[in-house]
């Protein structure tokens, strides 16, 4: 046989097969589009045909039952800011009964639960509880505790931990350039309702005001930031406050991670230093609890001010690690956790039931 032959054989075969397949996607595509909500075709091929080719059928489907604070964003971010493509996200309900986990948000669950998915739930679906606030701001809605398979939150031990990490770096890097500084310690404040168990910090910030100047900004002391000053001016202070509204195992927020990705030393109030070592470096920052008191730590931050290489110390983590500023718009504030379930339940596809929700998240 000639190569020709051959070629013309092939083309023709070709021909044959896409036709097939091409039929073979109409008869999909037309059969799930005729029954909506039909729980058999577990994955779901229609939509994405003629979108994007690329869409792959062994991805499984994560529903965001409700956008979080209806922050919206384009699903593609989680390729774009995370490198997170392998689920297939979705707001649509019409595939609940497809869906192979469905993302909850706590705080828009209604008391009578009426605002849930539908129950019963197909047999592989999962449903994953989304908190972010402490325990100081959260309600216990009853009829929670036993619903869920799959716990995403700050907290370490969850089962699907949400936190931005310090990345560890093969060669040291030895170029970090403090960045130039026209004040001692700043502090950014949005919230200060008395409610959300702010008067911890707020006492410990009186006092040590008394001894050191303090540059506030933020919503609570009308002197706001945008969007494109958060990190530069972050950067131009010596110290960062990073207190914590409230002090709890493992809530330690984007308050110390600002800081960190700026160039800045945080000076942290929140849980003790060691649950802090278990995320950050203890060279890398301040923790007000090693001082007796409010005086002394500012003593210190004075010292440290006329005190050039010992202030260059707090950086030497930078050598090993790189930290990753965070996204900081409001509509951006839930992208990290829900990328970060669409990796998981890509990755980890066992049974799970996740009890007594509340006695964990509460002890
Ligand atoms: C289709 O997939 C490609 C590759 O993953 C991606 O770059 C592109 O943005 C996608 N297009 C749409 C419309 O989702
Ligand atoms: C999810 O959790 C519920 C409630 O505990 C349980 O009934 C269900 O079998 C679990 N499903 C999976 C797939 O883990």
């Amino acid at each position: 046989m000639s190569s020709l032959n051959i070629k013309g054989f092939s083309v023709l075969r070709l021909v044959t097969i896409l036709t097939f397949a091409g039929l073979a996607s109409l008869t999909i595509v037309y059969y799930v589009s005729s029954t909506p909500n039909n729980c058999e075709p577990k994955h779901y091929f229609g939509n994405y045909f003629g979108k994007n080719r690329s869409f792959s059928e062994d991805k499984p489907v994560l529903l965001l039952w409700v956008w979080p604070e209806n922050y919206r964003f384009d699903f593609s971010d989680c390729k774009k800011f995370y490198n997170i493509d392998n689920c297939q996200l979705t707001d649509d309900r019409s595939l609940t009964s497809n869906a192979d986990a469905i993302f909850i948000f706590h705080k828009a669950i209604s008391w009578d639960l009426t605002n849930l998915p539908p129950s019963p739930r197909p047999p592989f679906q999962r449903w994953i509880w989304f908190h972010v606030e402490s325990p100081t701001n959260t309600q216990k809605i009853p009829g929670l505790e036993n619903l869920f398979n799959l716990t995403l939150s700050y907290r370490h031990d969850a089962d699907i931990p949400v936190r931005l990490k310090l990345k560890t770096r093969k060669k040291p890097d030895e170029e970090f350039v403090i960045p130039k500084k026209d004040k001692l310690v700043c502090w950014i404040v949005s919230n200060n309702a008395p409610s959300t168990g702010v008067g911890t910090r707020n006492e410990y910030y009186r006092e040590l005001s008394k001894y050191i100047q303090v540059n506030m900004f933020g919503k609570a002391y009308s002197n706001f930031l945008g969007y494109e000053e958060y990190y530069p001016t972050l950067a131009s202070c010596k110290f960062y406050l990073s207190f914590e509204n409230s002090v709890h195992k493992d809530y330690i927020t984007e308050k110390i991670n600002g800081p960190l990705a700026a160039g800045t030393v945080p000076v942290v109030l929140g849980p003790p230093r060691k649950n802090y070592e278990n995320f950050v470096p203890g060279d890398a920052f301040i923790h007000v609890n090693d001082f007796p008191d409010a005086k002394s730590l500012a003593e210190y931050l004075l010292q440290l001010d006329k005190d050039e290489e010992a202030y260059r110390r707090f950086f030497n983590w930078r050598k090993y690690l790189s930290p990753t500023p965070h996204l900081i718009q409001q509509n951006q504030e839930f992208i990290l956790p829900i990328c970060t379930a669409c990796d998981h339940i890509a990755r980890h596809r066992e049974y799970k039931e996740a009890h007594d929700i509340y006695e964990w998240y509460f002890n």
